[in-house]
């Protein structure tokens, strides 16, 4: 039987957990820290000019972050197997690029900017970096001080999945199908390892030949798994629609990026995309707000199982005292 504090416990929680993601706001650090887009886009550009690809790297390790717990940092704790979970294991970069910002934040405003407010903008910024749309980036997260192996490598889509289960991947956060497709095009940047796209070069048959065989002399049938290749072939390091182009022609290069284009339902968006670059980039921008909404801890909100350790970000911020 449920007794009036357990109801008014579970209305709390209720509340809370509704108002989450209405409490994120572009003018959040308006009052406390002015200049943190600047802070972080001055750094983010000396480091996508030292290394372009880092602009890649960058938004996907928001997105890997945001698809467990929500966009909490959790990826960037050592402990709790997140940052060593399977689809993340010598995969996702870019930590080093998040100390140096939050050291260069924390100079300006101490105590104020979380590391999961840092990993949106830093994805925002390495998107436009090389040539992808802008958007204005609701901010106001906390960082979690756990973090969750088992739950990273359930929720983050391999790159053997098959259309069913891309869509019911991102279903699982709150995104639909076109979401996800217009989200994948996240792969017109960066590069990927010859074990993730083995069996897709050597087995798929919706793969062009040329393509295949061309892809086959960088990535060899054993053997050479860490040797990289660009995700977009044609236009590697610029944020274009080029993406589509190439699912059209049989050349995507993950298994996942051609079920896009397989006969199936993203076929017509597709096309769409392909022929409408305008369309493209304010649908993925409108996306990627979303992502940047999954789940996030907002105001004096915790999610903590004792205190996890990573470099800079372990000490979130509500434990200095500063819950805005
Ligand atoms: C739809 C399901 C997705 C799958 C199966 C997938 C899978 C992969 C894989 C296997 C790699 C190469 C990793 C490696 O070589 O270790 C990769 C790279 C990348 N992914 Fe995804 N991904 C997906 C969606 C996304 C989304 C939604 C984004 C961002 C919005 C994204 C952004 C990136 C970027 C930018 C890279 C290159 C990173 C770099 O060069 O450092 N991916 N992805
Ligand atoms: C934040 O600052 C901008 C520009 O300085 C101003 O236009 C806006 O009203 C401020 N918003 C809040 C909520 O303080
Ligand atoms: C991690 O995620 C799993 C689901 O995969 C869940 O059962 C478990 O309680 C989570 N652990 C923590 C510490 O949050
Ligand atoms: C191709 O598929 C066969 C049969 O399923 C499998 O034995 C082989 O390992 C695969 N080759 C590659 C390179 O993935």
């Amino acid at each position: 039987m449920a007794n009036p504090t357990l109801m008014r416990c579970l209305l709390a929680v209720a509340l809370l957990s509704s108002v989450a993601h209405a409490q994120l706001s572009t003018t959040f650090y308006n009052a406390s820290c002015h200049s943190v887009e600047d802070i972080v886009w001055a750094e983010m550009k000396l480091a996508v000019n030292k290394e372009r690809r880092t602009g890649a790297s960058l938004l996907r390790l928001f997105f890997h972050d945001c698809f467990v717990q929500g966009c909490d940092a959790s990826i960037l704790l050592d402990d709790g197997g997140e940052k060593s979970a399977g689809p993340n294991a010598d995969s996702v970069r870019g930590f080093d690029v998040i100390d140096t910002i939050k050291a260069s934040v924390e100079k300006k405003c101490p105590g104020v900017v979380s590391c999961a407010d840092i990993l949106a903008l830093a994805a925002r910024d390495g998107t436009f970096l090389l040539g992808g749309p802008f958007w204005d980036v609701p901010l106001g997260r906390r960082d979690s001080t756990t973090a969750n192996g088992s739950l990273a490598n359930a929720n983050l889509p391999a790159a053997g999945s098959s259309l069913k289960a891309l869509i019911a991947s991102f279903a699982k956060q709150g995104l639909s199908a076109s979401d996800m497709t217009v989200l994948s095009a996240a792969h017109t940047i960066g590069l990927a390892r010859c074990t993730t796209f083995r069996d897709r070069i050597y087995n798929d048959s919706n793969i062009d030949a040329a393509f295949a065989s061309q892809q086959q002399q960088m990535c060899p049938q054993s053997g050479d798994d860490n040797s990289l290749v660009p995700m977009d072939v044609k236009t590697p390091m610029k944020f274009d629609s080029v993406y589509f182009q190439n699912l059209m022609d049989r050349r995507g290069l993950l298994h996942s990026d051609q079920e896009l284009f397989s006969g199936g339902s993203q076929d017509a968006l597709v096309r769409q995309y392909s022929s409408n670059p305008a369309l493209f980039r304010d649908d993925f921008a409108r996306a990627m707000i979303k992502v940047g909404n999954i789940n996030p801890l907002t105001g004096v909100q915790r999610r903590t199982h004792g205190v996890l350790k990573h470099s800079i970000c372990s000490v979130p911020i509500f434990q200095k005292g500063k819950p805005a």
